[in-house]
């Protein structure tokens, strides 16, 4: 028999023969916004006062248990019940708790669990605490709750990486009592395995077990002392986030204090950093980055199936996307121009998984199942069968036009036909075929197994199909996918080679490249634009120099001096000289006087007298050239939103998370401040600092660029 009791549209209770069942239903992830947060305590307390209740389960319907608390809610007034309340109503029932979880059990999911009596879950089950991630601390108990349950240093490796833990993971760290078997339906299943746990608590009369009374894990004072100090010393080192070492002043709160006291303190701790801006950046960068991909063609257009995908050249970057194609679980056929430049691109593949199985990372019967769905050719007709090619070959158009006039002679009606340029006009390359509906730029980063953007640049005559297939294979790829128009340099590298520019000018101005590396790195870049090219490899960007030397601007302020030093050969660490000097196998640089020497000689050589700049200004004015381009680049549909510009220096450009990306950064900064220092640069070169019209008019109009963040 059951017996339905009201609760809550988000939270239904009903009682299976004594045992209420609490069931969480807020699709798609049963996120702890208002509704469920009260639900679930009037449920909680209709189920206490009932008489023919003995104990109560919670479990989440559909795909999760509870993916934490809902995160558009931060930044909001706050509205009662709040969860902390939620969670010490839980741990306080005096009729046992258990908690089903199958699926994420995140942030504020984790920690209702917490504060249940019993926790079992099932195979699928991801348990963490990922606040820091979003700028914040568990602030409902989790920071007291998990240290008592785990101990410290397990209770701090959750806290500060926020990872999430499996199923049986989570046994072995004590966080949960026992894992179920598994079911198509888990929800159901995990309603009657929580039932079934719940009876057992009944029938060995077990009290409810208190997270919060628990000693055991934090009884050797001294293990624990020591596991806080070392996460101090680590997070310290953490570029400038505010969230990990109050998590770590948290933990100490629950070695020292009683848990009602430091429950006061967690709720104080996790105020500041609610109120911080690095949480409003984190958060901006988590809706963005699932953003980026709700784009038109995508509901338009019908993704193509895709199995077997043809990469073109196996140099750096084509061998690179074969190995994320092989990790997606794709067929891979790799061409390249002669049996020895294939057996090079495939010696790059074999590398990456050599390196993987050496560091234990993979094993090798896994490295053989992924090298098994590669073919090698040198003949087109190998792509006959191809679903999808992408071409990665030399950044020549000729070239480009070369390979695409043979696949559109061998391959199969439908196949997406994609190029990894860097900056070429893919409508000419589209233009060039007989199927300009099938060509799209799939732009990978290097290394292209490794780093997570893809942007994907949709030239004038492709089917939103080919879009839309595009997406699904980032989605299979595990990349984050931004929607581009077609320019030189797309989003990203067009952004960039404007900033750029503007630390040149400010090196021959007066900077030195070290102390502009070292403002970008205090900024949170994880390095400076000296030291990325230096890794990159100098010859790149002077090939496009000279390329485009044609059509600069005669006008234009054009600044020598990399040319000067790729003219010797420093091409940066593959030549063990760059920016930097590099001694032999190490990748870390020296300051180079011979470089500050060519610098000095240039700066003669363009009659220009040096001043001083102070990281302010270098900051200014660094920051202001990537907003100023970055507007551009909106206003002219190369980009859909702002958003996208952001995700896209986040992912591929090492813009610091916790700053939100450019655009969110330049809304924190003012507008109107950033405007003002253009409009104040421009007095010296008005032809290179020329105020993007869509800033002046986010300016006059009192807006910023979040009102235009559409999703
Ligand atoms: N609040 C609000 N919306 C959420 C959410 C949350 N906590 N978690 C996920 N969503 C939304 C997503 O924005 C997305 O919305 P969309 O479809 O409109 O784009 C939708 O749910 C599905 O999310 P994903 O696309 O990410 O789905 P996946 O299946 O790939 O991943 C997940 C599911 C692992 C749960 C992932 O969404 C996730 O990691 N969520 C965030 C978890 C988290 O950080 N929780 C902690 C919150 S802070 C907290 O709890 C504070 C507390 O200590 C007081
Ligand atoms: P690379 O020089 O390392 O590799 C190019 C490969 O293409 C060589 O192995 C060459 O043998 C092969 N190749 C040339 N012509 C061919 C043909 N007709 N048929 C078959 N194979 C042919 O160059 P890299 O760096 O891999 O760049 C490739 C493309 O990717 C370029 O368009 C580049 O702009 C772009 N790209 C490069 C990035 C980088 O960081 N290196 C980042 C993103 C894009």
């Amino acid at each position: 028999m059951s017996t339905d009791l009201p609760a809550s549209p988000c939270v239904r209770l009903r009682i299976h023969e004594a045992i209420a069942v609490l069931t969480l239903d807020n699709p798609p992830v049963n996120a702890l916004g208002w509704a469920v947060r009260d639900g679930l305590l009037q449920g909680l307390r209709n189920a206490e006062a009932h008489p023919a209740v003995h104990a109560l389960v919670i479990v989440g319907a559909g795909k999760a248990f509870i993916a934490g608390a809902d995160i558009r809610e931060f930044g909001q007034p706050p509205r009662d019940p709040w969860l902390p309340a939620v969670c010490n109503a839980i741990e306080a029932c005096t009729k046992p708790v258990v908690a089903a979880i199958h699926g994420p059990a995140l942030g504020g999911g984790l920690e209702i669990a917490l504060a249940c009596h019993a926790r079992i879950a099932a195979p699928n089950a991801k348990l963490g605490l990922p606040e820091v991630q979003l700028g914040l601390l568990p602030g409902a108990g989790g920071t007291q709750r998990a240290s008592r349950l785990i101990g410290a240093a397990a209770a701090l490796d959750l806290m500060l990486s926020g990872r999430h833990v499996s199923a049986p993971e989570a046994l072995r760290l004590g966080l949960i009592d026992h894992i179920t078997t598994m079911a198509e339906d888990l929800s159901a299943h995990m309603q009657a395995e929580g039932i079934a746990w719940a009876r057992h608590l009944l029938a060995e009369r077990t009290p409810p077990r208190r997270t919060g009374e628990q000693a055991e894990a934090l009884a050797d004072r001294a293990a624990n002392q020591a596991a806080i100090d070392a996460a101090k010393a680590q997070a310290s080192k953490a570029r400038g986030l505010f969230s990990p070492l109050q998590i770590v002043a948290c933990v100490q709160d629950a070695l020292d204090l009683p848990m009602a006291e430091g429950l006061i303190k967690e709720r104080e701790r996790f105020a500041a950093c609610l109120a911080s801006p690095q949480r409003a950046g984190l958060i901006h960068a988590f809706f963005s980055e699932r953003g980026t991909a709700k784009v038109p063609e995508a509901q338009q257009g019908t993704p193509r199936p895709v199995q077997h995908v043809g990469v073109i050249g196996g140099g750096t970057m084509g061998a690179g996307i074969a190995v994320s194609l092989l990790d997606a679980g794709l067929r891979v056929t790799l061409i390249e121009r002669d049996d020895t430049a294939l057996q090079a691109g495939l010696g790059r593949i074999a590398k990456v998984y050599e390196g993987q199985v050496a560091k234990g990372k993979l094993s090798a019967e896994a490295q053989a199942e992924k090298l098994g769905r590669l073919s090698l050719a040198t003949a087109y007709a190998a792509l006959a069968d191809a679903d999808l090619v992408i071409e990665a070959v030399f950044e020549d158009l000729a070239v480009k036009q070369a390979v695409f006039a043979q696949l559109q002679a061998v391959c199969k009606p439908g196949a997406v036909l994609a190029t990894n340029t860097s900056y070429l006009d893919i409508d000419a390359i589209a233009a060039s075929t007989t199927r300009p509906q099938d060509v799209i730029g799939l732009h990978f980063f290097s290394p292209a197994n490794i780093m997570k953007l893809l942007e994907i640049v949709v030239p004038a005559q492709v089917s939103p199909d080919v879009v839309a297939t595009a997406f699904e294979l980032a989605k299979r790829l595990k990349k984050v996918p931004v929607r581009a128009g077609v320019c030189d340099g797309f989003i990203g590298n067009r952004i960039l080679a404007v900033y750029r520019t503007a630390a040149d000018h400010m090196l021959e101005d007066g900077a030195s490249p070290y102390d502009i590396d070292r403002m970008v790195k205090a900024f949170g870049f994880p390095m400076g634009p000296y030291e990325m090219s230096d890794l990159a490899g100098g010859d790149i960007g002077w090939a496009t120099r000279k390329r485009r030397a044609a059509t600069r601007d005669p006008k234009a302020r054009y600044v020598q001096i990399a040319d000067r030093l790729c003219e010797r050969g420093w091409f940066g660490q593959k030549t063990g000289r760059g920016w930097y000097v590099y001694e032999a196998g190490s990748r870390q640089g020296q300051e180079d006087p011979e470089v500050l020497a060519i610098v000095e000689a240039e700066r003669q050589r363009a009659g220009i007298t040096p001043r001083a700049f102070s990281t302010d200004e270098l900051e200014r004015r660094y920051l202001a050239a990537m907003v100023n381009e970055a507007a551009k680049v909106v206003a002219e549909g190369i980009a859909l939103r702002p958003l996208d510009v952001d995700v896209t220096l986040l992912y591929g450009y090492g813009f610091p998370r916790h700053k939100g990306g450019p655009l969110h950064h330049a809304d924190q900064l003012g507008l109107a401040r950033i405007l003002a220092d253009i409009r104040t640069f421009a007095e010296a070169d008005p032809l290179f600092w020329r105020p993007a019209p869509l800033l002046e008019q986010l300016v006059a109009e009192g807006r910023q660029f979040a009102d235009l963040n559409k999703i």
